[in-house]
């Protein structure tokens, strides 16, 4: 591929902005200025560096944020921040998006992809990917509210709107359900689940009678938040592979 083509593909502007950043010797590959826009490349498992940052060539861009508290998935976001703006300005300008949403005040694993198929495949709860929360509760957690957890529970609608009639409740079943001790005693709960209702941990909990004071994703699939990554970090996942093997 053109390496014009490559900074474009990549999400580095338009591509007048691309050829102007090569021409201004903005742009290495094996530690090697490059000066030709139209010098070919191979892209698998290429490396380059623009402006002295290193970046992979992937086709598609597959991101997994460890993502804070008091960030927003939606692109347009009402109160808070989004998390777009934790990403650098090439993968916002290739579009990445979520796979599926954690609501602004929970913590932990967000992937972003480019890829809308890929996001189909990961939330569809056809393709039974399973999603790990842990909630810290504000009761503690009985063995009564597991089983109902596993057996399946209705979610009733969070916001009602004033004077209209209330929609039908969804039902909603975790995969697995698990209590599990923090500070404050057994208030903690590990759930797995394949779908991604709106609220869905916070509506099921509240359907058995708890709270959800506080909620952490430690996994997607396969993948774990690595130790390493920081609130606010992010990194790549070189496969989809990887979330589903
Ligand atoms: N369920 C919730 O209630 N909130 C989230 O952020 C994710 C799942």
């Amino acid at each position: 591929m053109r390496l014009s083509q490559i900074l474009f593909s990549q999400g580095f502007g338009t591509r007048r902005l691309c050829a102007g950043l090569i021409y201004n010797g903005e742009v290495s590959i094996n530690g090697e200025l490059i000066e030709d826009a139209d010098a070919e490349f191979e892209t698998e498992g290429l490396e380059f560096v623009v402006s002295g940052k290193t970046w992979p060539f992937y086709e598609k861009a597959l991101i997994l944020l460890n993502k804070p508290a008091g960030y927003e998935c939606s692109q347009k976001p009402k109160h808070h921040p989004s998390v777009m703006t934790l990403l650098p300005g090439p993968l916002r300008e290739r579009n990445v998006q979520p796979v599926g949403r954690l609501d602004e005040d929970t913590t932990g694993l967000l992937l972003l992809t480019d890829d809308g198929s890929l996001i189909h495949k990961l939330t569809s709860p056809k393709h039974h990917v399973p999603k790990i929360y842990e909630a810290q509760c504000k009761h503690e957690v009985t063995q009564e509210q597991v089983a109902r957890l596993l057996a399946g529970v209705e979610l009733h609608e969070p916001d009602p709107a004033p004077g209209k009639p209330a929609r039908k409740a969804e039902q909603a079943r975790a995969e697995g359900a698990e209590a599990f001790d923090t500070a404050a005693g057994t208030h903690g709960l590990r759930l797995t689940l394949i779908e991604g209702k709106y609220h869905q941990v916070k509506r099921m909990v509240a359907a058995v009678g708890n709270r959800v004071e506080a909620l952490h994703r430690p996994q997607f699939g396969a993948l774990t938040l690595p130790a390493d990554l920081k609130p606010g970090q992010w990194t790549w996942v070189s496969s989809p592979s990887l979330i589903t093997p």
